[in-house]
């Protein structure tokens, strides 16, 4: 299996992100599994049809679920039907379940693998730019509780991650701009030279160029992303150190999206945790809080609040704690150098 990127952990592969031109690709890296359960987001369906043709010429699938997704649906009841689904069509220990969607379908049929008979394999073909360079790397599987974002979970890695642009094409613009957003605080994180190229690319989408004009620059720089991604888990997969940087501009970014749920407002993820990351960045340097602000801006993506800092205290307290009320913010010294310092939220506003 040829791979961009693995994860290792302690000399042991757990994972491998992959790459392929079109969906079809996939059934390539399907060698070594005999039998094959494939659940899809109903609104690519027509990439999954290419999928389940490949596997159907092979003779490993077994079964094909369309599901459609929302956060409201991405619970433990949905994951609970994909474990009837593969009970009644007879998944046994051998069998690799392919899920194919953005973050939220990922994230279910991973969790529903996880724990199906304590455990099968399973492998992504992410269709968002989000779930490509964040959601199908990591091992982070999950669904919604009482309402609470990813409250229950696993965390246990894919087999492989498959990744292709060409899927891109035809997913929403705005859902495009929320993975620019993780894309690009990827490359503030590690830049690799990465960065600068990023904001051009996507600056250059944004202004109305096309996924498909842009296809090898994307392909290099989804890779580069991902690849970073890997390092970080490989290093540190529980999240007990460094796996905390890839939460930059995210306790700004929680206190947004909760306040724009109660609102009734729309937001983004992504857009979140754009704005979330000029608010970070605010805490250590104006400047480049200003550069960054520019940049996103070209790349189509909010910067401003949208609703008081001091509104979005209580919120931004729910997030990842550490000792005595401090939270852990991720704080930039420049792109590609991110460090955390543990803070109460009051400290943080007190900054900006
Ligand atoms: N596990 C992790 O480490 C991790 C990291 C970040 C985010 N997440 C989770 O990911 C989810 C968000 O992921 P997302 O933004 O990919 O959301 P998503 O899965 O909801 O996809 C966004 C929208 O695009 C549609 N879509 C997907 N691919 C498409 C395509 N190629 N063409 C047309 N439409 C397409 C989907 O149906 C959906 O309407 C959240 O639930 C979040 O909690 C998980």
């Amino acid at each position: 299996m040829q791979a961009i990127t693995e994860i290792i952990v302690e000399g042991k592969v757990l994972s491998r992100v992959v790459s392929g031109t079109d969906p079809a690709g996939v059934a390539g890296f399907l060698e070594d599994y005999r039998k094959v359960w494939m659940v899809f987001d109903t609104n690519v369906a027509t990439h999954a049809a290419r999928i389940e043709d490949a596997l159907r010429q092979s003779g490993k699938l077994v079964a094909a679920l369309p599901l459609n997704v929302s956060e409201e649906s991405k619970t433990i009841e949905t994951v609970l039907s994909l474990e009837d689904w593969l009970l009644a069509t007879g998944a046994d220990r051998d069998a690799l379940l392919l899920a194919i969607g953005g973050g939220i379908t990922t994230d279910m049929a991973g969790f529903a693998a996880s724990v199906y008979k304590r455990g099968i394999r399973f492998a992504f073909v992410p269709t968002t730019l989000l779930a490509q360079v964040d959601a199908a790397i990591g091992g982070k599987t999950g669904v919604n509780f009482h309402s609470l974002k990813n409250m229950l979970g696993v965390i246990r890695q894919p087999d492989f991650t498959y990744i292709c642009p060409e899927v891109l094409e035809t997913l929403p613009a705005r859902d495009f701009r929320s993975g620019a957003a993780e894309m690009l605080k990827t490359f503030i994180i590690e830049d690799g030279g990465n960065y600068e190229k990023a904001v051009r690319v996507l600056s250059d989408i944004a202004a109305g160029a096309s996924i498909a004009s842009h296809r090898n620059e994307l392909q290099q720089l989804i890779s580069a992303a991902a690849a970073v991604k890997a390092g970080v888990v490989s290093r540190d997969q529980f999240e007990s150190g460094e796996r905390r940087k890839l939460n930059l501009g995210h306790t700004f970014a929680h206190g947004i999206e909760w306040k724009a749920r109660e609102a009734g407002s729309d937001i983004t993820h992504g857009e979140a945790v754009a704005i979330g990351i000029i608010q970070a960045a605010k805490l250590t340097d104006k400047a480049l809080a200003g550069r960054l602000q520019s940049d996103f801006s070209k790349a189509g993506l909010p910067t401003e609040l949208p609703f008081p800092l001091e509104s979005l205290a209580d919120a931004m307290l729910k997030d990842k704690k550490a000792e005595g009320g401090k939270v852990h913010f991720v704080l930039i010294r420049s792109i590609g150098d991110v460090y955390t310092e543990d803070m109460t939220v009051a400290e943080a506003i007190a900054k900006l």
